[in-house]
């Protein structure tokens, strides 16, 4: 964390970053994490099974063979971490609690000591100056919540909100600024879907309920922080703009149900207070309940609205024999879907081979205010990133300065962004992928959990600085 360390010019990787656009005041520079991709300590404080937990353990689920139980040691560590925030000159740091840490059982009985962990982690955050913006569900379900049905189950909706209402009794002196989920479709098609995340189920499109429950569950979470005096609450939704292959109609039908599964399926309750395409979504959410009357609680307004941004997507039509399996995104999809992801080409990919498209940030956000109007309240861009290998990680900073200046020029268009949250702090565990990916600002050497800044956090100090 030297100084003398800060790098000046890039120019021999074309990456050269001149002085970014100003934003405007007060926005919110912020750097992202969750609680079982670092935090590590599984079996301490009385901390209670998740569903990651049990998922590690299945021969062949996670690639490297590794699991969550040391991390990055931020859970013993989180002091050096929130130094090293504080360094970077970042106002806010998202981090999430994990209910399994807060319920053992997933509830009702609450663990003291786990709270405990958060309220110096948020001590220390607010000593530091750096505003504590927690993440109250980053997809580790309690083992036991998830051995009563999951989000498959309406209750467990019920039960995150009282889990909610249980943190903010603990933090909410201190915090104002809540996420109630992360990435809901994640969860939903990946872990319930596919199968290829926590809790591992395969259900294809039956797996839906799970969307429902989950944005309910964000509903009744918002009321409880509500009820606790919060008046900053957001969601954190994965979304990026999805392209048709072709004109053809066949390409351009498969991307829009692409688009509605993985982008509108999770925005339009939540910001319109209803579900799109009601005729091809209504027969997929029957079972989960009286949805009409959920859709009034998960669409009560947001005071803003989190965009987890990556890549765009490009869709076409399935080969005509409907057994085209294709990798996307290090996934293997099933065969028999009605779509098909395609390769995007002309653009750099990152080490996980996604593709790195600033401009589709800037697309993705003014096509969400052209299409949500005044529905669509201020943006907070809750994680955006990139994994590299090494500590000289050039490629890293031309990815955070080329979707820094997307970011402006949506705001320039007229889109209201407030915030911007770098994914990640530290190197971390990438889920499926293990610890193959490096997500960081911060290298984390994991034999010795020593931290490393890398040349991107150097970077993204000395553009902060000159932000203020
Ligand atoms: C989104 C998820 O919220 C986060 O947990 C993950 O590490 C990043 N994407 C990168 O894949």
């Amino acid at each position: 964390m030297d100084g003398s360390q800060a790098p000046g010019g890039f120019s021999s990787h074309g990456s050269s970053p001149g002085a970014l656009p100003r934003f405007p005041p007060g926005f919110v520079w912020g750097v992202s994490t969750s609680a079982y991709q670092i935090e590590g300590a599984v079996d301490e404080d009385g901390r209670g099974r998740s569903v990651w937990d049990a998922f590690v353990e299945r021969a062949g689920r996670v690639k490297d063979g590794s699991d969550g139980r040391v991390a990055t040691g931020h859970y013993h560590r989180y002091r050096e971490d929130v130094a090293l925030i504080k360094e970077l000159g970042a106002g806010a740091y998202r981090f999430s609690v994990a209910w399994p840490r807060v319920m053992p059982d997933g509830g009702p009985r609450v663990n003291a000591a786990g709270l405990d962990f958060y309220d110096r982690l948020v001590d220390e955050l607010c000593a530091a100056g750096v505003r504590p913006v927690p993440t109250l569900f980053h997809w580790d379900t309690p083992e036991a919540v998830e051995a009563a049905g999951g989000w498959l189950e309406r209750d467990t909706a019920r039960r995150f909100a009282a889990y909610a209402d249980a943190v903010a009794a603990r933090l909410g002196d201190r915090v104002d600024r809540w996420i109630t989920l992360n990435e809901p479709a994640e969860l939903t098609l990946l872990g319930y879907g596919l199968g290829v995340h926590a809790p591992g189920r395969e259900l294809g499109f039956e797996a839906l309920p799970v969307a429902h429950h989950l944005l309910l569950g964000h509903g009744l979470a918002a009321q409880a922080l509500r009820a606790r005096g919060a008046d900053n609450i957001g969601i954190a939704n994965s979304h990026g703009p999805t392209w048709a292959a072709s004109e053809s109609a066949a390409d351009q039908e498969a991307a829009g149900l692409y688009d509605l599964l993985l982008n509108r399926l999770f925005a339009e309750p939540v910001l319109l207070g209803r579900y799109p395409e009601e005729e091809l979504t209504a027969p997929l959410l029957s079972g989960a309940g009286p949805v009409d009357e959920d859709l009034r609680i998960i669409g009560e307004p947001l005071d803003w609205y989190g965009v987890n941004y990556y890549q765009p997507t490009k869709v076409g039509a399935p080969a005509p024999e409907g057994t085209g399996a294709v990798g996307f995104a290090g996934i293997e999809l099933p065969p028999g879907l009605p779509f098909a992801p395609r390769e995007i080409e002309g653009h750099p990919l990152t080490d996980f081979g996604w593709p790195v498209v600033p401009e589709a940030l800037t697309e993705l956000l003014t096509g969400f205010r052209d299409r949500y109007g005044d529905r669509l309240p201020p943006v907070v861009i809750t994680e955006n990133g990139c994994s590299y290998e090494g500590v000289e990680d050039q490629e890293r900073i031309a990815f955070l300065d080329g979707h820094l200046r997307a970011l402006h020029d949506a705001i320039t268009a007229g889109v209201d962004v407030r915030g911007y949250f770098v994914w990640s702090l530290l190197d971390n565990f990438e889920w499926a992928e293990g610890y193959a990916r490096r997500f960081g600002l911060v290298h984390v050497d994991y034999g010795t959990l020593a931290r490393t800044p890398k040349a991107s956090y150097h970077w993204l100090r000395d553009a902060l600085r000159a932000q203020r």
